[in-house]
């Protein structure tokens, strides 16, 4: 395990890792409201598609608990459910997670609080070896010494533990590959400067950060094997929706030869969307990009277009890494049968 946990259950209580602080200060935050929870994904306290999925789980049983002895139960877990649902649009886990609570009280059984809780713990526990399998079935395209590009944060902060793309990295780390990562500071959130450079320095693993804008550059100049990415929703025809900046580093690899590799959890796929063009894309406010942590560097009331995901076309991606193992081109055949197995 991790030093640093991004979400975990205690006293009744969700944990969470206030990534908005990060990486200056360590602050857990504890929640008792699920409303809170709501807040807090909205706000990017918890982010990462894995890890406010798993948050919304929690807050579901916040709910429930809150309301265990009451004859509206069943009404407050579904509001629960569309209020988490409404806090980030595009990160397909958070729909899959709350889907997967909501099945329960849709038969609800003697003593629900308990068995909520019991689902989300192993939703929770589902997650880390899920990370670890990806970044397991990851070695076969991370080549000794390799120099690899990634993007946002994929690591154990968006995730349980491991992480899907970052995860690799760690796991070819620690089997002595000799990894290097070039890391996009990931404007306008700086996930990468923030979030992917604290936990590579934390796992020792050998890491530069660079501006999104000088990767073309890195692939041009240094030699690079590939980019590893991570995703917030796949749609059945292997198109990848992923953190703003990815499809840009996806046409420069395409464009340098250098292999590029998605990775994620089948919770990330979504195969009623046939199309990237159907995934919602979340727009968030203007002040992410005219301020860096609260100091202006755009004048007043500068128009902002401010999409905080794109999306991938399949054709630029070399390969879907999953817990089941590396779905190649073309993707649909190997994502419907992944998935739906
Ligand atoms: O907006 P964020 O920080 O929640 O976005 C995170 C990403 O886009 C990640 O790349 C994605 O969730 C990959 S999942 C490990």
């Amino acid at each position: 395990m991790t030093s640093f946990q991004s979400v975990t259950w205690r006293d009744q209580k969700l944990v969470l890792l206030d990534q908005t602080m990060l990486p200056h200060q360590t602050v857990y935050r504890q929640y008792e409201d699920y409303l809170d929870v709501v807040e807090a994904i909205a706000t990017m306290v918890v982010r990462g598609a894995p890890a406010i999925g798993v948050a919304a789980a929690f807050g579901l049983v916040l709910a429930a608990q809150a309301e265990q002895n009451s004859p509206n139960l069943i009404a407050s877990l579904n509001l629960a459910a569309e209020q988490l649902l409404a806090a980030r649009p595009t990160a397909v886990n958070l729909a899959w997670a709350v889907k997967r609570m909501s099945k329960i009280w849709a038969d609800p059984a003697e003593g629900l609080v308990a068995v909520l809780l019991a689902e989300a713990n192993q939703i929770y526990l589902e997650d880390i070896e899920i990370n670890r399998r990806i970044g397991e079935h990851g070695q076969a395209v991370v080549p000794d010494q390799a120099q690899v590009i990634h993007h946002c944060n994929t690591g154990a902060l968006a995730t349980v533990d491991y992480g899907t793309a970052l995860g690799i990295i760690r796991i070819a780390h620690e089997r002595g590959k000799q990894i290097h990562a070039y890391l996009d500071e990931t404007r306008p959130r700086l996930q990468g400067a923030g979030l992917s450079a604290y936990e590579l320095q934390a796992y020792g693993v050998p890491h530069t950060l660079i501006v999104d804008g000088a990767a073309a550059h890195v692939m041009q100049t240094r030699q690079i094997d590939l980019c590893l990415v991570g995703c917030d929703r796949v749609a059945a025809n292997g198109d990848v929706a992923n953190k703003i900046g990815t499809y840009g580093l996806a046409i420069a690899a395409q464009a340098h030869g250098v292999p590029f590799y998605v990775a994620c959890p089948l919770s990330s796929i979504d195969l009623s969307l046939p199309t990237g063009a159907e995934i919602e894309i979340e727009e968030r406010s203007g002040t992410e990009v005219t301020h860096i942590q609260g100091v202006a560097i755009a004048p007043p009331h500068t128009p902002v277009y401010n999409p905080a995901f794109d999306v991938t076309p399949a054709a630029y991606i070399s390969g879907i890494i999953t817990e089941k193992g590396i779905i190649y081109p073309p993707f649909s055949a190997g994502l419907a049968s992944q998935a739906r197995d």
